[in-house]
């Protein structure tokens, strides 16, 4: 299947990439920035914003598939900038969709999170059905809208959209400033590790790896037009991190610092249509994954890391020229 991966040049969009390959089928990227990881001789990659309806349909020709991953996916950048999260990630959602209709591609994939979960109430692990309530953070209003655009382009235009909500996902090649990445760092440092509020929130991560292996799995024909959860089974509380790095790496101390707003509520969430359906879940332990993405910065020094445009604001030119003044 040639499928086009927008935002392939990022930290889950690469290892989606690399899955798309090992199963046989043939990944373009499109993205902001060009991959660090697949060279143009192994992948085909375009560099271009998803705002650019033209240049994206023009990427989507000939395409069986669309995974639409690029986005502002740091919650911290979305604080930030809430102007720019919302061009790129609902704006540039519906160009995705139009762009996917005026092709004719029939699969489109969409990459949203666990986040929309927020703080629904109840003790019972949630499935995709549970009604959600509307989003604390600005960030979860986006990829909201998303799947709001996914569904109405169904109901209107006869796209069927996949769902498939992210839990936190942690692995090599993670961008600096997701959790794991941050403690590990400051453990070979030699620095405390600052945890937010008293560490006892919990989250589901997932493998980056398995986590692809699911997107790569929603391709069949089955998964249009329904909503996967693909998360582990695990929640891991931040202050069991801080211990698994700790253990890993060094036994820096700990310090705490305040909470953040619109945070992620406390909620179990569960992956079982995902594995009835798709015959997907996640296989990697949460300590095993660390220990993975440990040893990934041990023996490349976390680079080239991930680097991603949405953390600049700018055009695709000037990112490039940011991006070789950075090396
Ligand atoms: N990382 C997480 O914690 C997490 C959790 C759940 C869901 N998600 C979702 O998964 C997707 C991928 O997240 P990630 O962690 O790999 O993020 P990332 O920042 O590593 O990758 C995003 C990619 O999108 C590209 N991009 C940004 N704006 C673009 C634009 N206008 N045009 C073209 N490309 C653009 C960036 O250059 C980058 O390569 C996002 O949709 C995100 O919302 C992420």
């Amino acid at each position: 299947m040639r499928v086009l991966v927008t935002g392939g040049s990022g930290f889950i969009g690469s290892h989606v990439v690399d899955r798309l390959l090992m199963h046989g089928h043939d990944p373009r990227i499109f993205d902001l920035v060009h991959p660090w990881r697949h060279g143009s001789d192994a992948v085909e990659c375009v560099t271009g914003d998803i705002l650019d309806g033209m240049s994206l349909r023009e990427a989507m020709r000939g395409c069986d598939g669309v995974i639409h991953l690029a986005a502002v996916a740091d919650v911290d950048e979305v604080a930030l900038d809430p102007l720019r999260a919302d061009l790129v990630n609902t704006r540039g959602t519906a160009v995705v969709l139009d762009a996917a209709r005026d092709e004719d591609v029939r699969h489109v994939v969409y990459g949203s999170t666990i986040w929309v979960y927020g703080n629904a109430p109840g003790s019972d692990a949630l499935d995709e059905d549970v009604p959600l309530v509307a989003p604390d953070h600005f960030y979860t209003a986006t990829k909201l809208a998303g799947e709001m655009y996914c569904r109405s382009y169904g109901r209107m235009f006869g796209l069927e959209p996949t769902i498939l909500r992210f839990g936190i996902p942690h692995g090599p090649r993670a961008r600096a400033a997701t959790v794991v990445a941050k403690f590990v760092a400051r453990a070979f440092a030699g620095e405390p590790i600052s945890i937010n509020g008293d560490g006892s929130q919990a989250r589901q991560f997932v493998y980056v790896e398995d986590l692809a292996d699911g997107v790569v799995a929603s391709l069949i024909p089955a998964a249009l037009g329904r909503t996967f959860n693909l998360v582990g089974d695990e929640n891991i509380s931040v202050r069991e991190i801080a211990a698994i790095v700790q253990g890993l790496i060094a036994d820096v101390s700990i310090v705490h610092a305040s909470g953040r707003v619109g945070d992620l509520g406390q909620v179990r969430i569960s992956a079982e249509r995902a594995r009835a359906e798709l015959g997907w879940q996640a296989e990697t332990s949460f300590a095993d994954g660390v220990a993975r993405y440990v040893a990934w910065v041990a023996g490349t020094n976390g680079s080239p890391s991930s680097a991603t445009a949405s953390r600049i604001n700018g055009s695709a030119p000037t990112v490039l020229r940011q991006e070789s003044g950075a090396l």
